[in-house]
């Protein structure tokens, strides 16, 4: 878990799957959020070898944050919000 969520614990919970497996979110979270806040989570592997990202402007500006969503293509993950039965692979 690379995000810890503080407050609007009580939205509702939703599911979609990452990498095939079912994960939970909450409703309005960006995928980027809903993926972070999972245990064990990243957002994909680094194309220079440098590890795990997890975003890095956080705000559409830099594709850092780049997965792929099943009918969607790429998206930006800071930019896209989770819906439900989202099928989410990391790109
Ligand atoms: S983290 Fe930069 S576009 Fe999402």
């Amino acid at each position: 878990m690379r995000l810890v969520r503080l407050v609007d614990q009580d939205r509702p919970a939703i599911r979609f799957v990452l990498e095939g497996q079912d994960c939970s979110a909450r409703a309005g979270d960006t995928l980027l959020t809903a993926i972070l806040a999972g245990e064990g989570s990243f957002l994909r592997c680094s194309e220079f070898g440098d590890g795990p990202r997890a975003g890095f402007c956080l705000m559409g500006a830099c594709q850092d944050c780049r997965v792929v969503v099943e009918g969607l293509g790429p998206v930006r993950a800071c930019a896209t919000e989770c819906a439900p039965g989202m099928v989410v692979r990391r790109a």
